[in-house]
């Protein structure tokens, strides 16, 4: 990525990372991503916003050099998250004079993750500004977005909110700016639901922390900027909305094909009554996908056939996920088949039990499911449909 000037003094000077394919050695990463980092000379003072991701340091170094940068003031730490900070340590020792600024809490994550010396690190609070001369910094810490320590800058003159992880999207753009929405869309949204989802009543008031500041352009960590910030917030604040929609999700799995035909039964009956119905299989999946889906689902139904008396291996992971990424979702249940017994049920419930759902009778088949199970079935899906009902969850 060549650096490229956003404003006047404002640069963006981070790398493009199209080749990763895979992020925390868990999320599919389909368009690869960025690391972006910022740098503004103001009349007096010169700052770097975040870094990059160590395998790219020599991209952000070989772009400090162009802008003939031979003098750093401060480097602005976000987050401790390395795909950020972990450049740092390579910064302080090109720019001796440089001062690490940041919070508390990321003072003592940089220590103990990049083991940066403490004399290096200016502490900051919550609405603290740094003047740079003819530019100011302001400080706003916004908690899990996406660590406990993560917090955006705001610039004030040029009304430039860099945003860090927050309004991030995983994509090695091609355009700096936001030009193809849909697309960006897709990404954020798969972003938020794989970081951001877990702490969705905290990003909810971290949102109207921000939205109280005059936005031109959002500049995040990750991905292409936001020169049209309602774009971004908006899809946002319906993310985070307590608001669910008409759909049932159905994480499913299958070795014989008997959960497979039940799945098959289910989603027809479902979408007869209206409702939409996004089913994955688990043994091909894409994480990203799954994880999409749960943002809007009034309902989750895991279905998986049982497995040395216990739910597959793969349905133990998909509910495992679906807890710890925290769903808004309202309504669950489960639906298998057991050759000879087991606590299928049982272990499925405990795995979701972070989840503030009400659990719907799950329907087990022994073997390949007969005509009493389709019946079962059918009444889950009426089940299903008055619960949504009596909800007031549309599609809308
Ligand atoms: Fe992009 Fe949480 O780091």
């Amino acid at each position: 990525m060549k650096v490229e000037e956003l404003k006047k003094d404002i640069y963006y000077v981070g790398a493009l990372d199209g080749g990763r394919k895979l992020f925390d050695a868990l999320i599919p990463l389909p368009d690869g991503t960025s690391y972006n980092s910022y740098l503004i000379k103001g009349s007096e003072k010169t700052v770097l916003i975040d870094t990059v991701d160590p395998a790219k340091e020599n991209v952000l170094i070989k772009n400090l050099k162009k802008l003939k940068i031979d003098k750093l003031d401060y480097i602005i730490s976000q987050h401790c998250e390395q795909d950020h900070s972990g450049t740092i340590p390579t910064i302080l020792k090109l720019y001796k004079d440089a001062k690490v600024i940041t919070n508390a809490k990321n003072k003592e994550l940089l220590k103990e993750h990049l083991l940066i010396s403490e004399d290096k690190i200016v502490e900051i609070q919550d609405g603290e500004e740094l003047s740079l001369g003819n530019k100011t910094l302001k400080f706003i810490f916004t908690p899990w977005v996406h660590w406990p320590e993560t917090m955006c800058t705001y610039l004030k003159e040029d009304k430039i909110l860099f945003s860090c992880d927050f309004f991030g999207s995983h994509i090695a753009f091609t355009d700096l700016f936001v030009k193809d929405k849909k697309h960006v869309y897709v990404a954020a949204k798969r972003y938020y639901a794989e970081i951001m989802m877990p702490f969705r009543t905290v990003i909810k008031s971290n949102l109207k922390k921000v939205e109280a500041l005059e936005i031109d352009l959002i500049a995040p960590s990750h991905g292409s900027l936001h020169n049209e910030p309602s774009f971004i917030m908006d899809a946002y604040r319906d993310w985070t909305s307590d608001k669910v929609k008409n759909e049932v999700v159905i994480p499913y799995v299958s070795m014989h094909g008997s959960v497979a035909k039940m799945v098959e039964y289910l989603v027809k009956a479902l979408e007869e009554k209206g409702i939409v119905v996004k089913a994955f299989n688990l043994a091909q999946m894409d994480l990203g996908e799954l994880a999409m889906a749960l943002v809007d689902a009034a309902t989750v139904v895991i279905a998986t056939p049982t497995v040395l008396v216990r739910p597959h291996p793969l349905a133990v992971y998909a509910a495992y996920l679906t807890n710890a990424l925290r769903p808004k979702t309202r309504f669950a249940s489960i639906v298998g088949s057991y050759g000879w017994g087991g606590k299928m049920p049982e272990e499925i419930k405990g795995l979701i039990s972070n989840l503030k759902v009400e659990l719907i009778e799950p329907v087990i088949a022994k073997g390949y499911p007969k005509e009493a199970d389709f019946k079962a079935l059918d009444e889950l899906a009426e089940k299903i449909k008055n619960k949504h009902k009596e909800g007031e969850i549309n599609n809308g």
